[in-house]
């Protein structure tokens, strides 16, 4: 059975005391509280990774993860972090290919392709992002487009290489606009993806394959999202900068 994962993405948010306060937090209320098998992954920016990771406990459902890696392995590429890196500091989990990253910083398919193979490489479980700006959407383009997305960076992986992947699938227009996706069309989405996958390997390995929702996804509208039969969790960014938050749509399962 695929897992859930709910993901709290930082991005560039929270100094070093505010970020031990808020994982600290996290964990204390997710030890007492949440009842359910998700796998709650934090991902800070880099900078606090080594230090947070010696707080999360060894057999909790926490995780550590990171927002980005680097698409080589190692070398003259000033200011960036390496996925061996990431990995001898405990990183389990890296968001790729945000759009945030793909708009502000050019990353292109290409380089997405290359930092998953390394990644998986080292052992770190790729949360690849996708998902449609409002004109593609208005276009009536979306599906093909997002399917286009996972086929230009994951399909040239092996058939047990892609059953390691988490897809996030995140529409551009409701990322931090407050504007959420409906369960209907995310599901759409979805079900969609899961198909496309099919398509190329197998529908057991597309079954095997957790795709969360990511967009203003909120301790309000997670549980009519995740109750969805294609939604497997959640890509949170505001509401995981909230302890409270970010258990509260942990426990909509
Ligand atoms: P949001 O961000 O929850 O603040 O909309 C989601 C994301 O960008 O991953």
């Amino acid at each position: 059975m695929r897992k859930k994962i709910v993901a709290g993405n930082w991005k560039m948010n929270k100094n070093f005391e505010e970020g031990l306060a808020l994982t600290s937090e996290i964990i204390n209320i997710a030890k007492d509280e949440l009842k359910n098998q998700a796998i709650l992954v934090i991902n800070p920016p880099f900078i606090h990774l080594n230090s947070l990771q010696k707080l999360i406990p060894q057999n909790s459902n926490i995780r550590l993860g990171s927002q980005n890696c680097y698409h080589q392995k190692s070398g003259a590429f000033t200011g960036e972090t390496s996925v061996d890196m990431l990995k001898s500091v405990g990183v389990q989990y890296t968001i790729i290919g945000h759009s945030e990253r793909r708009e502000y910083f050019n990353e292109t398919s290409e380089q997405l392709a290359q930092k998953t193979k390394l990644l998986l490489e080292v052992g770190i479980t790729p949360i690849f992002c996708c998902g449609e700006s409002l004109t593609i959407r208005e276009s009536g383009k979306h599906l093909e487009y997002v399917a286009q997305q996972i086929t230009e960076s994951l399909f040239d992986l092996s058939t047990e290489d892609i059953q390691k992947i988490v897809i996030a699938y995140e529409p551009i227009w409701a990322i931090g606009t407050g504007k959420t996706a409906s369960s209907a069309q995310a599901q759409e989405m979805h079900a969609y993806l899961r198909t496309h996958i099919a398509h190329t390997y197998t529908q057991e390995i597309a079954e095997n394959i957790s795709i969360l929702y990511g967009g203003s996804c909120n301790p309000q509208n997670a549980k009519e999202l995740f109750a969805c039969a294609d939604i497997d969790g959640g890509l949170i960014g505001g509401a995981s900068l909230k302890s409270r938050d970010f258990i509260t749509i942990a426990q909509s399962f």
